[in-house]
């Protein structure tokens, strides 16, 4: 097989399009995992309940954004949650797909609903999803590791004259990240002398950052980790001494009151159904795969059924952590 033709995280382009019927058939994935629900409004149950203030500790957790450009909650999302994404992801991957589609349940859009109040603390309350998702699954091996050192800047100008961003980086935590399984490691920008040259050029690498400098995040599964787009960070190298595989998902959100960053953007209080889920998940996985697929006549079908479900292919490729 032609290395064009398998997708970043190792998953056959033609065995993705010829399961696509598959796919876009909600019965398969309530079969696949029948305690999973798939609603159109996963997060309906949330807009019953009162509107959640400002989380404690949210000023400080502005002011690290501000100086560091990153900062982690505690855990937050309950356990239960944490174990059924889990147990999606695991029954998704045996199933011979990437763990992207685990993306079709509810429960991952409503674990998002706990992250809301910190969400709405730094990006307003009428914040939105960019849905450019991404879930990881680093085994436990020692050929493991995430994506290697970048800056996620796909978007220019998303710091606000107040020093915060407009545009996030969320990245949720489902199992433990320890330095044995891949966990993010960062240099938080006011270390980082690129940092400045960062924000004018979106193409700025990291050559000049001290080693010192580099911060490892372990981090608890249920933790919700947010950067801006310009912080250089990477997933480290697994190992076989670890004790878990590194799991996780993430996705951008950006602020309501500024301008659509990219193509695609989500109500994170109206209705996502299920057609436009899989077509999310097909348009993220083109979009992280190797450029020579995006330019790869094999992907017309897959272009076909994101366009059928209302999804445009990505204007470009996307380089999340
Ligand atoms: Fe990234």
């Amino acid at each position: 097989m032609k290395e064009a033709q398998v997708l970043r995280k190792g998953f056959a382009l033609r065995q993705l399009v010829e399961r696509l019927s598959l796919v876009e058939d909600p019965g398969f994935w309530r079969r696949l995992q029948p305690e999973a629900p798939i609603t159109e409004h996963p997060w309906k149950a949330w807009e019953d309940l009162p509107a959640p203030g400002r989380p404690e500790g949210a000023s400080e957790l502005a002011a690290r954004l501000r100086q560091e450009g990153y900062f982690q909650t505690e855990p937050l999302v309950p356990e239960a949650m944490i174990r059924q994404m889990r147990s999606c992801i695991e029954a998704v991957r045996k199933a011979g797909f990437p763990p992207m589609f685990a993306l079709v349940y509810d429960v991952f859009y409503q674990a998002l609903a706990h992250a809301r109040p910190t969400l709405e603390a730094m990006l307003g309350p009428d914040f939105q999803l960019v849905p450019n998702f991404w879930v990881y699954y680093v085994e436990t091996k020692d050929d493991g590791k995430g994506f290697e050192p970048h800056r996620d800047a796909e978007y220019p100008d998303t710091i606000g004259v107040d020093g915060m961003p407009t545009v996030l980086t969320v990245w949720v935590a489902l199992t433990d990240a320890t330095p044995l399984n891949s966990c993010i490691y960062v240099v938080p920008i006011h270390r980082d002398p690129q940092y400045p040259e960062a924000l004018r050029d979106l193409r700025t690498g990291g050559q000049r950052i001290a080693l010192e400098d580099i911060r490892a995040l372990p981090t608890q599964a249920g933790t919700v980790s947010c950067w801006n787009q310009y912080i250089y960070h990477w997933g480290s190298r697994s190992s076989q001494r670890a004790r878990t595989p590194r799991i996780s998902y993430a996705l951008y959100c950006q602020r309501g009151d500024v301008t659509a960053v990219d193509d695609v953007r989500l109500d994170p209080r109206g209705p996502i159904g299920f057609g436009t889920r899989v077509a999310l998940i097909c348009r993220s996985l083109y979009r992280y795969s190797h450029l020579s697929i995006q330019e790869n006549e094999d992907a017309t079908p897959l272009l076909d059924f994101m366009a059928r479900n209302g999804v445009s292919p990505p204007a470009r490729p996307g380089f999340l952590a």
